[in-house]
């Protein structure tokens, strides 16, 4: 029977894969073999581990741990034997078995070819300002090809060598962010050679390293609120995007710095009442005594874009914000109470029992319950972010 490796396992060992690639390459930048490129030190490497097919494959990810604990047994073996100082022609021997015995996996399979970026993180913090510049960006620099939509469709599309891919399906959650940069700054090229994107930097173009990473948040952002319209749920977890707010009595913060707590964020309610179960933090900026207020303008066209709405259309909306930072239910306008239905953000897992709690609480009390008990993960090109 084919054992397979459970999510939690395969969840750890896509975060060690990851920790110990980053691991790496700071031990190599110390000693000056990965000098900073954009700002953060280069892979020096053309491949990296293949993530997303470890998070593919079972198969694969089962065969990655066995050959793990080969290696460990192998090189166990070895150190046994050299420390008993006399030969032990058994230790070898087992070692020797143990290392062709082991499933190796295709070479193909485990690694993916690399750029210098493929492990650099975004530095935007994904803030509603650099979700509305990275807006901006696209549609002086991007939607002549790909379209307004994000769909591949821009005008000058048809004449290009191959079609836009559509930039609102699962596409960047299967990207490395790192990989993303890479691409849109220095362009794509087909396998003969020829170039089939151009890219933004110089000299071909002008747009700064920080403007290339605002409008990969602007592409995220754009692309959650077409899922959601689309499919009715978050397919993959969006984070909230973050903003300055003023809570009572408390010098001002940003919303990122309230993760741990679980956020209702309100779209211009005049008033609403304080729940002890979360931090409500309201749009309107005439609310009367609210518990937190943002700040930050654009925090509205953020939202509306990861919504799927127009500006216009936000008022009456609410999203629930889960302690990690996850936007994962969404109330819409005239709805009175909150129900399962509301959670479109969900996790693979089986939904927990909440039957007992059900009649107890309101609609908010069960999603709240689902957020604390089915948390989300997000994976970009296989690896934990
Ligand atoms: C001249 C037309 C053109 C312009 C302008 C353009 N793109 Fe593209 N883009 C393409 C084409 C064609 C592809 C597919 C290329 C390929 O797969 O080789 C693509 C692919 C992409 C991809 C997918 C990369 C991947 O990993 O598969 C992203 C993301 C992207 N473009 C973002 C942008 C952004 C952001 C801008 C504006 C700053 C932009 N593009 C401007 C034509 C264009």
């Amino acid at each position: 029977m084919a054992w397979s490796l459970p999510a939690e396992g395969l969840n750890l060992l896509l975060t060690a894969l990851l920790q110990a690639q980053l691991g790496l390459r700071a031990v190599l930048h110390a000693l000056g073999l990965a000098p900073d490129i954009h700002g953060q030190p280069a892979w020096p490497f053309a491949y990296r581990i293949a993530g997303e097919m470890l998070a593919l494959e079972p198969g694969h990810a089962r065969r990655v741990v066995i050959c793990i604990a080969c290696l460990l047994l192998a090189g166990l073996s070895l150190l046994v034997s050299l420390a008993w100082r006399r030969a032990r022609p058994g230790l070898w021997v087992l070692a020797a078995a143990v290392l062709l015995l082991a499933p190796w996996p295709e070479p193909h399979l485990l690694l993916a070819p690399a750029v210098p970026t493929s492990l650099h993180a975004s530095p935007t913090g994904f803030t509603a300002q650099a979700i509305v510049r990275g807006q901006r960006v696209y549609q002086q620099q991007c939607v002549r090809c790909h379209g307004a939509d994000g769909r591949g469709e821009g005008v000058e599309a048809a004449q290009l060598p191959m079609w836009p891919p559509t930039l609102n399906g699962s596409l960047l959650w299967k990207r490395l962010d790192g990989e993303l940069f890479w691409r849109v700054r220095h362009g794509m090229r087909a396998r003969d050679g020829s170039s089939t994107m151009p890219g933004f930097g110089p000299p071909l173009s002008h747009l700064s390293d920080t403007q290339v990473w605002e409008v990969l948040d602007y592409l995220q952002a754009h692309a959650a609120g077409q899922m959601l319209q689309e499919s009715g749920a978050w397919t993959y977890p969006v984070r909230m995007p973050d903003a300055a707010v003023q809570c009572r009595h408390q010098p001002p913060r940003t919303l990122h710095s309230l993760d741990g707590q679980r956020l209702r964020v309100v779209a211009d309610a005049a008033s609403v009442q304080d729940d002890p179960r979360l931090v409500t933090v309201n749009l309107a900026t005439n609310a009367s005594d609210p518990e937190c207020q943002a700040n930050t303008p654009e925090l509205r066209s953020s939202l509306a874009l990861v919504l799927g709405v127009q500006p216009a259309q936000l008022a009456g909306h609410q999203l629930l914000v889960d302690r990690d930072g996850w936007l994962r239910a969404r109330g819409q306008p005239g709805q009175a109470d909150w129900s399962a239905s509301d959670l479109v953000c969900r996790s693979g897992a089986a939904p927990v029992a909440l039957a007992s709690t059900a009649a107890a609480g309101d609609g908010l009390d069960g999603l709240i319950r689902r957020m604390d008990f089915e948390p989300v993960r997000l994976l970009r090109g296989g690896f934990p972010h």
